[in-house]
């Protein structure tokens, strides 16, 4: 039997806290590491993540904060109370800055997220960007490094560049993976858990094919043996 791999996540994209403490009841020992979004944070997810922590598990917030500085830091001095263990805000550098002063001396990490894949060039643009999407990528990454905070969210596609380039000792955690094979569903740029994991990921974040399959634990356990590949 395969140990638990810390870094895998899952991501408890569900409508509600009973739905997704069926999908950690499911999984049981398979999986240490969850993600709790804005879906569940409305109605409990902080009682969720309360109680995924009494149970030794792991939690990433994934809150994407996104405010005037003295709010940032505030509202990540308070998330800190609830000892979990990531936590997004969005890659800008004043908002990197407060959260990484807010976070204090706890041990909550801060992942600034770059670039949300859902923009383009020419979104970019229209908003008033002269960067391009990939381009600012790289700087937010250069731009979270000298905030101070622990790693970035990307792609599988963007992370071997990165490492590349900005070296070794921060978080990269990368959604949108895909066991080789499995369904892509809305996901535009995928990468299997051994490949991401060979281009630098630290951490993989996997919805729907563990969530949505026959047989989750499995589903997590093949996933787990296939990042074995890659010890960390
Ligand atoms: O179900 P799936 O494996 O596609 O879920 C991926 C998770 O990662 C979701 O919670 C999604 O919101 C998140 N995510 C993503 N792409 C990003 C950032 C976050 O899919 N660029």
């Amino acid at each position: 039997m395969l140990n638990i791999d810390p870094r895998l996540i899952v991501a408890l994209d569900k409508p509600t806290i009973s739905d997704a403490q069926n999908v950690v009841d499911t999984l049981g020992d398979a999986v240490s590491f969850y993600k709790i979004g804005l879906q569940l944070l409305p109605i409990g997810g902080m009682q969720l993540a309360a109680s995924l922590k009494a149970a030794g598990k792991q939690v990433f917030l994934d809150y994407k904060l996104h405010d005037i500085p003295a709010t940032v830091e505030k509202a990540t001095r308070s998330i800190t109370g609830a000892g979990c263990d990531l936590l997004t805000v969005h890659a800008e550098p004043a908002v990197m800055r407060a959260a990484a002063a807010g976070r204090d001396n706890s041990d909550l990490k801060i992942l600034g997220v770059t670039v949300m894949t859902c923009y383009d060039d020419a979104m970019l643009e229209e908003m008033g960007y002269a960067h391009k999407a990939r381009d600012l990528v790289f700087r937010r990454v250069e731009q979270a490094l000298e905030a101070g905070i622990d790693g970035v969210v990307a792609s599988a596609q963007e992370a071997g560049e990165i490492r590349q380039r900005f070296g070794g000792d921060f978080l990269i955690v990368t959604p949108g993976i895909r066991p080789a094979g499995a369904d892509v569903g809305d996901q535009k740029r995928v990468a299997t858990p051994a490949s991401a994991l060979a281009d630098g990921a630290t951490h993989l974040v996997v919805g729907r094919p563990i969530h949505g399959a026959p047989d989750p634990a499995q589903a997590a356990r093949d996933i787990v043996a296939e990042m074995s590949t890659h010890p960390a």
